[in-house]
């Protein structure tokens, strides 16, 4: 069965529009968790424009399955994940003026400084990922920094306009999911999955994990979180 990592950004979105206390994603967080999540995922952005230091620090108190940090490979939060200590840290690209994160990291281009980053983060005792799209030169990049586990971005699956064109996105996970199992990888996936796309993970081979946010969060506001989560794993099962 496929695994549902939750991600919190967007509680923490909802507080920053009023500056002020609530909704507090700790407490989505501990939510999250009681309705099956096995996993709670946030990014600490260079621009703290959603997630905030506090947030980051409590969340490592309270979490008890598995923190995922998604950060960019900034000097000052690789040196706050590393006084942290998530159990993960997912490495992505961040750009100041996105809305959200746009497009895999290209760690074939610098797979010497991301070998190196790896195993810093693994001698502080955090396992890595590295969010990338699925191509095979990308994934023999994440294999040779030693990272543990590879995140595929699905949002030109999820973004894909027709039938065919979503058939052909999933095909290339398909493959890419083979080429990373193959090498030792730990295989996860993300971006842009929601409750009319999320059964066709199902679809992947050896897809361990899925990390959603928008689509939970979004539909938390409706059907209160404890239920989109379980919804979410029912369609994952
Ligand atoms: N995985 C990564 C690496 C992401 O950057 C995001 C977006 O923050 C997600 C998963 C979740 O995407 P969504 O909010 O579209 O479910």
């Amino acid at each position: 069965m496929i695994q549902l990592a939750v991600n919190i950004d967007h509680v923490a979105t909802i507080r920053q529009a009023r500056g002020e206390s609530e909704p507090d994603p700790v407490a989505a967080a501990a939510i999250a968790e009681l309705a099956g999540a096995v996993g709670i995922v946030c990014h600490l952005r260079e621009d703290r424009r959603h997630v905030q230091d506090r947030d980051v620090q409590l969340l490592r108190q309270t979490v008890s399955t598995k923190l995922d940090l998604e950060m960019a490979a900034n000097d000052e939060i690789i040196a706050f994940a590393h006084n942290l200590k998530p159990e993960l840290v997912t490495l992505v690209p961040e750009k100041r003026e996105e809305l959200t994160t746009e497009g895999g990291l290209d760690v074939a281009s610098r797979t010497s400084y991301f070998h190196e980053l790896t195993k810093e983060m693994q001698r502080h005792s955090i396992e890595v990922s590295y969010f990338i799209e699925p191509d095979a030169s990308q994934i023999e990049a994440v294999h040779f920094t030693g990272a543990e586990v590879v995140e595929f971005h699905t949002g030109t699956f999820a973004n894909a306009r027709s039938h065919a064109e979503q058939r052909a996105q999933l095909k290339r996970l398909q493959q890419a999911a083979e080429v990373a199992h193959h090498a030792g990888l730990r295989v996860t996936a993300g971006h842009g999955i929601n409750y009319a796309n999320a059964h066709l993970m199902k679809e992947i081979p050896h897809l361990h994990e899925v990390s959603i946010g928008h689509a939970i969060i979004s539909r938390a506001v409706f059907s209160g979180l404890d239920t989109a989560v379980r919804d979410m794993i029912a369609l994952l099962k």
